[in-house]
């Protein structure tokens, strides 16, 4: 099985940015806890973040006949993102959309998650216990 895990806008600077609210897990204590992951189902996991709608939408055309699922965040473009919605639609390749933190109980225009209308799971305020979460769910459903 190959899953594509994509994160958005300065989901890079997660350890720095707003730790009462993303905790103080570095990304690259993300880029682990996934790597771990992967080796713990014995699957094969490629990541990538861009602060670039546009590279997010290219890396999910590129996923097409590549990969089985997708894990994304997509930060900020969550909120925005036609186009990152109509790719996931484009490919067809099951999703699971990832919050680290709980948008719920956060600004009203957190409250729309484009993204989310494609995704056929969603886990909010997990940390980054969600991403673990999250590939375990698309690798019990689809490996
Ligand atoms: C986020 C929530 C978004 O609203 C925000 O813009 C992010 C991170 C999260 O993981 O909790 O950048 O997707």
């Amino acid at each position: 099985m190959k899953l594509l895990v994509l994160n958005g806008p300065n989901i890079n600077m997660l350890g720095i940015r707003e730790p009462g609210i993303y905790g103080t897990q570095t990304f690259a204590d993300l880029l682990s806890l996934i790597e771990d992951t992967a080796k713990e189902y014995c699957i094969h996991i490629e990541q990538y973040q861009s602060n670039h709608e546009g590279d997010l939408v290219d890396k999910i055309q590129a996923a097409y006949g590549k990969f089985n699922g997708i894990v994304i965040n997509p930060a900020a473009y969550t909120h925005t993102s036609v186009a990152i919605l109509d790719a996931l639609k484009a490919v067809g390749i099951p999703a699971v959309e990832v919050h680290i933190s709980n948008v719920d109980v956060r600004e009203s225009f957190r409250q729309i998650s484009y993204a989310g209308l494609y995704c056929e799971k969603t886990i909010k305020g997990q940390g980054l216990d969600g991403y673990r979460q999250a590939i375990a769910y698309l690798v019990e459903k689809y490996a």
